[in-house]
């Protein structure tokens, strides 16, 4: 069988891979892709928010089933414009349709959904321009720190965390009023902060049933001791010790359950990747956010843990016959470290000659912001490759990630050295 995956992340290059493993599929195609995919897939340089150029590259290439990477063609209904195709209903999309993207597309959207299924969260109210008066005085009632949350998509900018209420007041006035991150700010969240340490529980589903796939920690900030900016990313580690089985039961019970049921009953067919954000407050957990695909970093550290045939997995999602597909999971540590261009998050330079990493023999390297340039790799975004490696303990698989992280070079090359630091 033919697949076509959409993106071009270190998240897209874990998906070819771990297809790639499948003796059940045939051609692998990515769109657009990078320099990683393009060793195991055939790359398709198309803008994949344009569906009718998905389209004609899925009738061209006979392909049977489609994966989607990010966010952005979920939200933006893709799965809605095949099932509205006659030429292409009857291919597969892994990913929800417009309504379950919603989880991530409307924050608003995704709390209501919440509180009306039980599945706990911080307690929230949503503002607009029109009641913004009513805004302040629901910011007076909370302590600080005080959490605003622009409603639709803003790239993972739209969070603000502000320990000051005048500061709170004056920032939630820039977002619904002054459109401080766009159309996605004209309504806003305000939330409870939550207290606790933050991990995420991936979970597959075909709408009926589902599996839990092993959970993983990311590391924001770009530096370390989870200082300053935040970025997409900077490495991630699976399995998170603090979360023991106690834990990851009541996260079965209390929020993936519901989570599924309310799906079901508010008749939204849900095909696909769940990326619950939790918090972990003493053992309890509480949602931050969903989100409808996996994350990136956090698939680099999920897939190469997962024993059983991805392929098979999807095709579970398609026919919903899920329940009956094995799954296993290996019992080792995973941890990716990210490589990132000089000046991320913020400008940062492109092109630069990437060396030195097709001899690594005790890591998996994952590109994300790559491309090919003649015989050259070069670096083309600002996370630039995901170093992961196993081992029977986070200080094993961390050592060969940076091992192999030595071996590697490009101009201006940045990275945290101290990822897994609250762990080990
Ligand atoms: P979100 O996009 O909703 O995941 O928010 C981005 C980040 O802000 C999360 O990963 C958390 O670190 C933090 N955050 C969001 N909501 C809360 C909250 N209610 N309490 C504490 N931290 C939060
Ligand atoms: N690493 C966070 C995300 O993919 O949203």
């Amino acid at each position: 069988m033919n697949i076509l995956i959409l993106g071009a992340g270190g998240r897209e290059h874990a998906f070819a891979l771990k297809l790639s493993e499948s003796n059940k599929v045939q051609q692998l195609f990515v769109a657009p892709g990078n320099a990683g995919t393009d060793t195991i897939a055939t790359n398709i340089n198309i803008d994949i928010s344009d569906f009718e150029a998905v389209k004609q590259i899925v009738l061209k290439h006979a392909i049977k089933m489609v994966v989607v990477g990010p966010e952005g063609p979920l939200v933006a209904g893709i799965h809605d414009f095949f099932l509205a195709d006659a030429a292409l209903k009857g291919i597969p999309v892994i990913g929800p349709k417009k309504d379950g993207a919603l989880l991530e597309g409307s924050k608003d959207f995704s709390k209501q959904f919440m509180q009306k299924h039980g599945v706990p969260t911080a307690r929230y109210q949503s503002f607009t321009k029109e009641n913004l008066q009513e805004g302040f005085a629901f910011l007076e009632t909370l302590e600080a720190p005080y959490v605003l949350k622009a409603d639709g998509l803003a790239g993972g900018k739209g969070v603000l965390i502000l320990n000051d209420l005048e500061e709170a007041k004056t920032e939630l006035e820039e977002m619904v009023s002054n459109e401080k991150f766009g159309k996605a700010s004209t309504t806003v969240v305000i939330e409870e902060f939550l207290k606790g340490i933050e991990l995420s529980v991936f979970v597959l589903t075909d709408g009926k049933s589902y599996k839990i796939l092993p959970s993983a920690k990311d590391y924001k900030r770009i530096g370390e001791g989870d200082q300053g900016l935040n970025t997409g990313g900077m490495g991630a580690i699976s399995p998170v010790p603090f979360a023991d089985k106690a834990f990851l039961s009541k996260v079965e019970e209390l929020v993936v359950k519901p989570t599924i049921t309310g799906l079901q009953k508010d008749g939204i067919d849900f095909r696909g990747f769940i990326f619950i954000g939790l918090m972990n407050d003493n053992g309890n957990p509480s949602v931050v956010e969903y989100n409808v695909r996996m994350g990136d970093p956090e698939t680099e550290v999920v897939l190469p843990r997962i024993a059983s045939d991805l392929f098979e997995l999807f095709e579970g999602v398609a026919h919903q016959n899920l329940h009956e597909k094995s799954f296993a999971v290996l019992d080792k540590t995973a941890t990716t470290v990210m490589l990132v261009a000089g000046g991320y998050p913020g400008a940062y330079a492109k092109n630069k000659e990437i060396t030195g990493f097709e001899n690594i023999d005790e890591a998996i390297v994952f590109h994300a912001g790559t491309a090919t340039d003649g015989d050259t790799v070069v670096t083309n975004g600002g996370r630039v490759m995901a170093i992961t490696a196993l081992g029977d303990t986070i200080e094993e698989a961390l050592e060969k990630s940076y091992r192999s992280i030595d071996k590697i070079h490009f101009d201006q090359m940045n990275y945290r050295k101290d990822i897994g630091f609250d762990l080990v």
